[in-house]
This record gives C-alpha cells, structure tokens and sequence, in this order.
C-alpha cells in the first residue's frame, strides 16, 4: 500500500479529484467505483471544478456507488442516489445509463445484489475504486466479520455505523438496518484502489490498517495484500501511525507529488 501524507481534508480531496481525473484523461471509457459520506464530499467537488476546467470527456465513463440503504427509494433524501445526484451526477450532466447503484427499495434485495455484481462483471470490472473508512473499519458498508471471499450482499449494520450516519437522518431510529453493499472480493477485483481517509476521527482505523495484520475482523485490512492501493489521508488521520511501519518507496516511477506531500510504502 502506497501512504500519500497531505495536511488536510482540502489538500486529500485536490489530490484525490486528481487521481479521477487522471485515470478518465488515460481511459476515458473508465469504470469507476464511487463512494458517499462526508469523506469524499470534497473530492467531488474539486473534481466537477478540474472536470470543467480540463473539459474531461466524461460521456464514456460508468460509475458503480459502493452501497445502498435497504428501503430506500432513489428519491427519498437520505438515499445514497440521491446524494450521488446532488453530489456528482447531477452538476456534470452524468446519464442514468452510465451511473449505477444498487436499488435499495429492490422487492428483493438478495436478488438485487447479486444482478448488481454480475452488472459490474458485464462492464469488465472496477478500474478505479474510490473508498472511505468506516472507525470500525468498515469498507462499503462491510462490517466488522464479513468474509474477505464476499460478494455484493446485504448487510446488517452494526449499531455503531448507525449512529455515526444518524447525522444525516432526522431521528436516529430512521437509519434503516440494512444495505446492498459491494462485497469485500467486490472491491478486491477493482485494478485500483484510493482510500481517503481525513480527521482526528479516523486515526484508530488508519492505525489498525497500517500497523495490524489482514484480518476479517478489520474489512479494510483486507486491502494489504492488493497491488495498487493508495491511502491519501491527512495530518489528523495519520497522527496515531507510528512512522517506523513505513519506508520510502522504492519504486521511482510511482507518481510524486510537489516536496510538501510525504508519500511512503508500508513496508
Ligand atoms: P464518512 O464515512 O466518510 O462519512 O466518515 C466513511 C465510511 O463510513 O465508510
């Protein structure tokens, strides 16, 4: 795994809308994974100002979103399409016929799942996966025990990601138990991965990720052992990293970024 250090949630989401930018510039027939949450807010925003300013052709691109509220339907306002749409989709003029997320309020949402995975295999796989971390270490919405051999499911969430999205629900009890979330194998497929992670909030599951070994227990531990993944998180979220787990990177042709970005292996 590739650590790019920036200071904050500003610099983390110019660096991140870069990377999108880059891999649509190389392949503008790209398919990419999308996250939602507060994480990757910014990262949208900086890449709908790069996408207009470099004119990115963007009429080729497929995006597939990570995970869906089980019983939501597109419009309602808590919905991860509706936050897709205001998000991103919406402000770069993307089709329906080239965004994808589970559909939540499915008649059967098992059923749905595993259409949503063989969607994903049809378009040839994820070329670029863009992840938040949960503090439990969830990845999608990949709790805390899922089987590293998973596919997209549903998912029941943990009490604890229920409260940290209460935030955007007007009661807690609103916060519906379960979600279609790609599977850990889901993501592991993706040619790429980026991992954004920003904030005081987030330095125990940053440190876990670095530091601990590749279990199910910690979903995104999953990601050590996958060859292209790059962490971009800033000063707060790396505060509790013990800087010895870590190395220069030997390979010269990685992508440097100017002298104030550290960028480190984990060795
Ligand atoms: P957040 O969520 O970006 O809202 O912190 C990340 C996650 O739970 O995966």
């Amino acid at each position: 795994m590739r650590v790019i250090q920036v200071k904050d949630y500003q610099e983390m989401s110019d660096v991140a809308a870069d990377f999108l930018a880059g891999q649509i510039f190389h392949k503008p027939h790209s398919v990419l994974g999308l996250a939602t949450g507060g994480t990757p807010e910014g990262t949208y925003k900086s890449f709908i100002q790069k996408a207009r300013h470099k004119e990115l052709p963007l009429s080729e691109l497929t995006t597939f979103n990570l995970d869906e509220y089980e019983g939501l339907s597109p419009e309602h306002p808590n919905s991860y399409h509706m936050y897709m749409n205001e998000h991103l989709f919406q402000p770069l003029e993307l089709s329906s016929t080239q965004t994808y997320l589970p559909k939540g309020d499915a008649e059967n949402v098992e059923k749905e799942a595993r259409r949503y995975e063989q969607m994903i295999q049809d378009h040839g796989g994820i070329d670029l996966q863009l992840l938040g971390i949960g503090e439990n270490g969830h990845i999608g919405f990949n709790e805390p025990g899922t089987s590293f051999t998973s596919r997209t499911h549903v998912e029941h969430l943990k009490p604890t990601t229920r409260e940290a999205n209460a935030r955007y629900f007007e009661k807690k009890e609103d916060v519906p138990e379960r979600a279609i979330t790609m599977g850990i194998a889901t993501i592991m497929d993706s040619r790429s991965i980026i991992l954004l992670a920003s904030g005081d909030r987030k330095k125990q599951a940053v440190k876990k990720l670095v530091e601990e070994v590749r279990k199910e227990e910690f979903p995104a531990s999953s990601l050590k052992i996958h060859p292209y993944v790059t962490i971009i998180a800033d000063e707060a979220a790396l505060s509790a990293v013990s800087t010895n787990t870590w190395t220069e990177p030997e390979n010269e042709s990685l992508i440097r970024w100017t002298a104030d970005k550290k960028e480190w292996e984990i060795g």
